[in-house]
């Protein structure tokens, strides 16, 4: 259960100061900032761009694991590698026939390149390119909003991707994912947990964290 990546999701957070909240998370023992890019057209909500992107990348040293919920990754990749993503995540249902390619591209901008799949979507459209992936992230909601509840079938998900992979390989759950539903997850092999209303919900950051992380 050790060594869980937890990757706070700023879609929960005060956008007003951003900064105070990401700096909460940071000293509160988070691993990496989840970023949530919606683009109105692959999902139903607009959201962070890469300027803000950038601004993000001066303050503060965790790594920036961006999620592209858009149409076209193709088109936006380098520029999110280059305002300073260390890992970036398309969807498949995004990109379908151009998978490979885009997670080229992302491997050639050094970067850690994943991929997600949508509640609907079988594990079995990752097997493929499992080999040429970091992470694999299996959506526990719609994706789209923060704050939705956890489909637990999504989550027997995790364990057919885990037979195929070594332990370095990361599998990425986000939604709906709290104190509960992250033992859920981590029992069954996930090894990074997203979370957003769960963190930035709670009256102790600190407290929240450790809790996905099984420390009490
Ligand atoms: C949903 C996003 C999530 C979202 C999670 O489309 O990908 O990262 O912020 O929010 P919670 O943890 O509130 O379900
Ligand atoms: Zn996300």
């Amino acid at each position: 259960m050790n060594n869980i990546i937890i990757s706070p999701s700023i879609l929960s957070a005060d956008f007003v100061n951003l900064e105070r909240d990401i700096k909460r998370i940071e000293e509160a023992g988070a691993d990496w900032v989840h970023i949530d890019v919606m683009d109105g057209h692959f999902v139903p909500n607009i959201t962070i761009g890469i300027p803000v992107v950038k601004a993000i990348k001066g303050i503060t040293k965790l790594p920036l694991d961006v999620h592209l919920m858009i149409e076209n990754p193709e088109k936006y990749i380098g520029a999110f590698a280059k305002v300073g993503a260390d890992i970036i995540t398309i969807h498949y249902e995004a990109c379908e026939d151009t998978l490979k390619d885009n997670i080229d591209l992302i491997k050639a901008c050094n970067v850690k390149a994943g991929v997600s799949i949508k509640p609907k979507t079988s594990q079995e459209r990752l097997y493929p390119y499992l080999k040429d992936i970091d992470l694999a992230l299996v959506m526990t909601v719609e994706p789209g909003f923060g704050g939705q509840e956890f489909l637990h079938h999504c989550a027997m998900k995790i364990p057919k991707i885990k037979e195929l992979v070594n332990d370095e390989f990361i599998i990425q759950v986000d939604g709906g994912i709290n104190n509960i539903t992250s033992k859920i997850c981590t029992s069954l092999g996930a090894n990074s947990l997203v979370a957003g209303s769960y963190i930035y919900g709670s009256s102790d950051i600190k407290a929240s964290i450790n809790s996905l992380k099984n420390i009490s």
